[in-house]
């Protein structure tokens, strides 16, 4: 009975520091907040702290191709940071040419999500990164699989030590590393932030002020665009795509209430000028074409928002409308790809260091 008890009692603070491995390597890290981001409102889940160790190893792991099943798709081509962080086509192409149904959203400050995905189908960034390795469409593979092929590049093993406190791979460690990558890809600094924060009467040019001033009245956007990521977070049906034959019915499918048909979530709109196509089924070409979407009071259907009105805004109207959407653009830089661990065997003993600098 009692050498039992001591042995659960080892058992458990064995499985205890196991835990506490995970929690404290590596080097805590705060990332730099640009003008207009609430950095009172980023929060990162007790379970996932962020170190700098991890951002690494998480940015090698958003870029790395090996994580789809014939190591040719990886987050960055659908997300790629050269075109604000999604692909510029109207709806995603993954592993073997293959068409998804839907448009790729931007990554940047998608750490402020309450939902992600259109339909709010994943709650974090460590839950949503799990989903497109083992979708069939994406990166096609499973996340066995994902996670063998990661643990024979022996290149990465010291990553996942530095992250992670030892050289295991998981699909729970990648997604966790790719999460706190994500933490760091963010937008602010606009000419829209050094307006609204700094007061700066030269940041945006007459159309745009006038622009702001119909967003927040008399086009009524702030209705559903609010907040320093312009999103009220929630899902709306705004007609996108109804009149199809089969339309996605977008949050419904997620929570099969009647009244959230057609819904779809409120993205953020910032960097709009690099992320077009816009909507969740990217058929909306370009600014001007949002505003004449959004004047007609969007498309009619029996579940649209009652939010939704006709704006009878004039041209000069839409065209200042536009020029607001433009100052939105943050002042981030596009981080080229990094150089990733390579296909070679190395002595365990070897520092990151090392190894990244061996000649391959
Ligand atoms: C084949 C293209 C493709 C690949 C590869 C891909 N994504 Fe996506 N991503 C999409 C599309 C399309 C959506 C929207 C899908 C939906 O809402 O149903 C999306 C949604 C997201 C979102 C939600 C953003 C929001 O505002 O809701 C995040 C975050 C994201 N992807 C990150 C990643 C990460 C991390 C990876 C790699 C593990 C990845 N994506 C791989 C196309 C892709
Ligand atoms: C009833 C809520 C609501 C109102 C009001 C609203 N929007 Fe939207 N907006 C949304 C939703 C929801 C989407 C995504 C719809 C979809 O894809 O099905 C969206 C999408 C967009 C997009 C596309 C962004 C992207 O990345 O794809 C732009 C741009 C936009 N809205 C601007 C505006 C402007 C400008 C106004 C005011 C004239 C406005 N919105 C009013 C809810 C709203």
């Amino acid at each position: 009975m009692k050498t039992a008890g001591i042995f659960f009692i080892v058992l458990f603070l064995a499985g205890l520091t196991f835990n506490l491995g995970d929690l404290v390597a590596g080097e805590k890290f705060e990332p730099v907040f640009p003008l207009g981001v609430d950095k009172d409102v980023f929060s990162i889940p007790s379970d996932n702290p962020m170190t700098k160790e991890k951002v690494e190893l998480g940015r090698l792991l958003y870029f790395d191709p090996r994580l789809s099943a014939d190591g040719t798709v990886s987050c960055a081509t659908c997300h790629d940071p050269a075109k604000g962080f999604t692909d510029q086509i109207p709806v995603s192409k993954g592993i073997k040419g293959r068409l998804g149904a839907r448009n790729a959203p931007t990554v940047l400050n998608s750490t402020f999500n309450y939902f992600q995905f259109w339909d709010g189908r994943a709650l974090s960034l460590e839950d949503q990164a799990k989903g497109p390795i083992e979708n069939p469409i994406e990166m096609g593979n499973t996340h066995e699989d994902a996670v063998e092929n990661i643990s024979k590049i022996a290149a990465y093993k010291p990553y996942f030590k530095a992250a992670y406190g030892d050289w295991e791979v998981t699909i729970d460690r990648i997604a966790n590393a790719i999460a706190t990558f994500e933490r760091t890809v963010l937008s602010g600094n606009s000419a829209w932030d050094r307006h609204v924060q700094n007061n700066d009467q030269t940041a945006l040019n007459e159309s745009a002020k006038r622009g702001l001033e119909l967003f927040e009245g008399k086009a009524r956007c702030t209705q559903c665009h609010v907040g320093f990521n312009l999103t009220d977070g929630l899902f709306h049906n705004i007609g996108v795509g109804m009149s199809k034959g089969n339309p996605d019915l977008g949050r419904y499918e997620i929570t099969k209430k009647e009244e959230e048909k057609g819904a779809f979530k409120t993205p953020i709109l910032r960097d709009l000028l690099k992320t077009a196509p816009y909507m969740h089924d990217g058929s909306v070409g370009t600014l001007e074409e949002v505003m004449d979407f959004y004047n007609k009071g969007g498309e009619s259907n029996p579940w649209l928002d009652q939010k939704m009105q006709a704006l009878n805004l004039t041209d000069q109207e839409k065209g200042d409308l536009v020029a607001f959407m433009e100052s939105l653009e943050g002042d981030w830089k596009p981080e080229p790809a990094p150089k990733l661990p390579e296909w070679y065997t190395i002595e365990s003993d070897k520092s990151v260091e090392e190894i990244v600098n061996a000649p391959s």
